[in-house]
């Protein structure tokens, strides 16, 4: 039985959620591996939508156990709102692991997230400022707060004294903020720590004896390949590893575990933020698949950036992840236009480029190259097989996969469960 890894192959929204609860029936436990509650999944079972930010799309799925590991970054406060906004749905989220290895966002993470993006001005990266980077940094600067330090005052208290020794500083002298008393952040944290006790487990142990015990484990990724920290367009990307690898690291769980890496691609390309888009459209297109494919983040409430589908990222990210399969999502969105353009390669200072090039100033200067594609006009949003398709969609999907590097095995035509086309099946 296999471990899989789900990813986003572009910048973020490309329908983890939904490729995530979809499988949730199937599998015994859905993990996040980073990331934090920067991610916003938005899940359609029946005529309920749920928002999530913070925990595993499995959450909805009653046999699956979710799981947080430890490469994820926790916001107490928002753990404990979602769990309990869910709860007040009916549903059950007592099954929900905690790794004691994940880091916590603190309030003052938060804060330094949003005066750093000031202070950056034109420059910023536009996070969603919910203190993801801040608190990574203070991961790999070692001045981070885990999970477990909850369960030891001394310790909390240490810890918190000594990441506030120089935030202090920094939050007085240059951004002309107040400095953070010591004590009340450790209280704080200290009110959240018996709420948040029965959940916490050696998810490292678990995950790892659920493999070899042959149970169907799901690393489901926040965000995507171009915004990862390693291998997106930096600086404007998050500060996690959502690429495949990054499951191993996040989860503690070894590649040679993993058999399968499943990419979801939107059948165009949005992004939030800043930072270069080179198939971005500024004109009613764009307008047109914002509107048509509901194009607002579910977590800042922003309007996404649409243009069309850009066959180079997604041959990276085939390539970054090691993919073994696609789940195409939104199909549906693009019903109605005469001919869809889809860029096959760049044009950079005069030159073809068929791979995404290393170099940031390259990327800057990328011109897509289109191939237009014919466009269908028939509703598609009730086919249940590839064949029902029209002619000029099932063209479309194969243009994509052969230009992509690996099958697309499923296709989405609409938001719900049910709305969706499946072709190989992921957990053969
Ligand atoms: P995620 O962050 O990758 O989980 O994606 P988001 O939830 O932020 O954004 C994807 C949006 O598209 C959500 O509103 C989904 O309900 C919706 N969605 C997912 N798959 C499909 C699809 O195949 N067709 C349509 N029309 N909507 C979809
Ligand atoms: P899901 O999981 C789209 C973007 C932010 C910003 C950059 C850095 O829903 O796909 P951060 O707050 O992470 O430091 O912001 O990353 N970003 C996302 N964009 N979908 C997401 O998550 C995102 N999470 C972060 O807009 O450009
Ligand atoms: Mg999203």
């Amino acid at each position: 039985m296999p471990a899989l890894v789900l990813l986003g192959a572009q910048w973020g929204d490309e329908g983890k959620g939904k490729a995530t609860d979809l499988l949730g029936g199937s599998v015994d436990y859905v993990v996040r591996y980073q990331g934090g509650n920067n991610a916003g999944h938005t899940v359609v079972v029946g005529d309920q939508k749920y928002a999530l930010h913070l925990l595993p799309s499995g959450i909805l799925s009653p046999g699956c156990t979710p799981v947080i590991g430890n490469g994820v970054v926790v916001d107490p406060a928002v753990l404990l709102s979602e769990l309990s906004g869910l709860n007040e749905r009916g549903v059950d989220t007592s099954k929900l692991l905690i790794s004691g290895n994940a880091h916590l966002i603190t309030p003052y993470n938060v804060t330094l997230d949003k005066v750093g993006e000031r202070f950056l001005g034109k420059r910023k990266i536009g996070t969603t400022g919910r203190g993801i980077g801040p608190t990574y940094a203070d991961k790999i600067n070692r001045v981070g707060i885990r999970v477990q330090d909850l369960y030891d005052e001394s310790i909390l208290t240490q810890k918190v004294e000594a990441a506030l020794e120089l935030k202090n500083q920094l939050l007085a002298k240059l951004y002309n903020r107040r400095a953070i008393d010591p004590a009340k952040i450790v209280d704080g944290l200290l009110d959240y720590a018996d709420q948040i006790k029965p959940f916490v487990a050696d998810t490292t142990l678990i995950l790892n004896n659920a493999i070899d015990e042959g149970k169907v484990v799901l690393f489901e990724g926040g965000q995507g390949t171009l915004l990862d920290v390693d291998h997106g367009t930096y600086p404007f990307v998050t500060s996690s590893n959502p690429t495949a690898g990054g499951a191993c690291t996040g989860a503690g769980v070894g590649p040679t575990k993993i058999n399968r890496v499943i990419g979801i691609l939107k059948a165009y390309t949005t992004r939030v933020g800043a930072g270069p888009f080179p198939t971005e459209l500024f004109d009613k297109d764009g307008e047109a698949l914002r509107t048509i494919g509901g194009e607002r983040g579910v977590t800042t409430g922003r309007d996404r950036r649409c243009g069309w589908f850009d066959a180079v990222i997604a041959r990276y990210a085939t390539r970054v992840n090691g993919l073994t399969d696609f789940f195409l999502t939104k199909l549906d969105v693009l019903t109605g236009w005469e001919q869809i353009p889809v860029c096959v390669a760049y044009e950079i200072d005069g030159k073809r480029v068929e791979e995404l090039p290393y170099s940031q100033t390259d990327f800057h200067h990328a011109k897509p190259i289109y191939e237009m594609l014919p466009g269908w006009t028939e509703d598609i949003s009730k086919a249940k097989t590839f064949a029902e398709l029209p002619k000029n969609a099932q063209a479309y999907v194969k243009a994509l996969e052969e230009m992509s590097g690996a099958p697309i095995s499923a296709i989405g035509v609409g938001p719900g469960r049910d709305e969706t086309i499946e072709i190989n099946s992921f957990l053969s």
